[in-house]
């Protein structure tokens, strides 16, 4: 078992652990020798079929993904809670049951709808967004609040918020927060949101819960602002094709570089939304990882809402497809550019200067975009070319009624 001395020796929850992000991170905890628990309702595997979106590559079942990780003798257990799901937006009680029980000291909150097209495809789905998100939020405050009533134990939240909160403002983006002097009198205010969907927008409401309930009941809290993730591979993936994350290209749930390679791979046009000059923060996932860990080793202190801005790079996606095409034709690709109607309300042109020391100066060590990732991720994606679902890629959710929609 590889435990890194300096490292303080954590029991971890990993809410949505079944995910993209979830997934990884209960294994990169739990080869560190922490204690890891998952927590996931398997929502996405549902939604992945609604929406015609699977992931790439094969991805056993949650239960089969931890017994193999369990044998493989690659670190500490990963455990599940009984009955292996718990629906945190629906049965609070169970979340608040299975934190008194495992007394994490660490909750990683990733258990979100995470997608803007899906918030924004119908009026249900925009409210299931919302409820599910928020309810699930609220519930883990409460948990959290529990333990610390009932076990006396003071548990660390770490919530993956997203920089699309803050939108595209006409001024630098601080972490979180903002100095403001207004009519002569100053104060320091969370920094203004103007989220793009109405998925963002519930993730605008969970930091307002949060930093409230840490005023309120004296809850420590880190809030990540997460740029756009891309990448397949982290160091514990690679152990067993078993172990592998949920990669999508789909339209959906696809990030743009995830998308860009699974277009560039077989030969259709990079779809890029209008001009493509819509520029956002993007890391890789292995830094998602990293960012997590850093956070969870330095808690803030008690009642303290801390905000980072969780991105190593930033890009236009229009940069990206330049990227992915000059790599991909490298390596033999027919890799052309195609500019499409943008399916979302967003500025193509924008000022964009976030600020993102607070994770650099815990000790994030980032891992840029050289072409030498994009090449490992397109030479990965060729292996499971077959499988690629071209009808999937082309956007059909739009922000706005196409009667509405401006042509470019
Ligand atoms: N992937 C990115 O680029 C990115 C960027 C910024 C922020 N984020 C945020 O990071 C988090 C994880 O993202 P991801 O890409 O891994 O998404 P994901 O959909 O792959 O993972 C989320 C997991 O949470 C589970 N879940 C959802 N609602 C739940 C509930 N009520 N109870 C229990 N489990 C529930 C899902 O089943 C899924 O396994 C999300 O909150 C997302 O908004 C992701």
């Amino acid at each position: 078992m590889k435990i890194e001395k300096e490292e303080k020796q954590l029991t971890v929850l990993v809410l949505g652990g079944d995910g993209y992000l979830g997934w990884p991170t209960a294994m990169h905890f739990a080869a560190r020798g922490h204690a890891v628990a998952i927590a996931d309702n398997l929502q996405k595997r549902r939604m992945e079929e609604e929406v015609g979106g699977e992931p790439l590559f094969l991805r056993p079942t949650l239960q089969r993904r931890v017994k193999l990780w369990n044998s493989l003798n690659a670190g500490h257990y990963i455990a599940l809670p009984p009955g292996n799901v718990i629906d945190i937006a629906q049965n609070g009680p169970a979340l608040i049951d299975f934190i008194l029980r495992f007394e994490p000291d660490v909750i990683i909150h990733y258990a979100e709808q995470p997608s803007a097209p899906y918030s924004m495809w119908s009026r249900s789905r925009a409210v299931n967004t919302v409820v599910n998100n928020s309810a699930g939020t609220l519930n883990v405050l409460f948990a959290i609040r529990e333990l610390k009533r009932q076990n006396g134990k003071d548990a660390h939240l770490i919530k993956l918020g997203t920089m699309g909160e803050y939108g595209t403002p006409n001024i630098d983006i601080e972490e979180g927060w903002l100095e403001v002097e207004h009519n002569g009198r100053k104060d320091r205010l969370p920094f203004p949101k103007l989220p793009g969907s109405f998925y963002h927008a519930s993730k605008v409401a969970d930091s307002a819960y949060i930093e409230f309930a840490c005023r309120a009941w004296g809850i420590r809290a880190t809030d990540l602002n997460q740029g756009v993730v891309y990448g397949i591979d982290t160091a514990e993936t690679t152990l067993h094709t078993d172990l592998v994350t949920s990669f999508h290209y789909d339209a959906v749930f696809g990030t743009a570089l995830n998308r860009f390679i699974a277009q560039a791979v077989v030969e259709v046009p990079l779809t890029v939304y209008g001009k493509g000059g819509q520029t956002r923060g993007y890391l890789n996932i292995r830094d998602t990882l990293q960012c997590v860990a850093l956070a969870a080793q330095s808690p803030p202190n008690a009642g303290e809402f801390r905000v980072f801005n969780q991105f190593t790079e930033q890009f236009s996606v229009l940069d990206l497809a330049e990227k992915v095409k000059r790599v991909g034709n490298t390596l033999g690709l027919i890799v052309v550019i195609d500019h499409i109607q943008n399916p979302r309300v967003e500025k193509e042109a924008h000022y964009y200067n976030p600020k993102h020391t607070g994770l650099l100066s815990l000790g994030l060590q980032p891992h840029l975009l050289t072409d030498e990732v994009i090449t490992e991720m397109i030479q990965k994606v060729i292996t499971a070319q077959k499988a690629i679902d071209r009808d999937v890629i082309a956007p059909r959710i739009l922000w706005r009624p196409v009667e509405e929609a401006p042509s470019i």
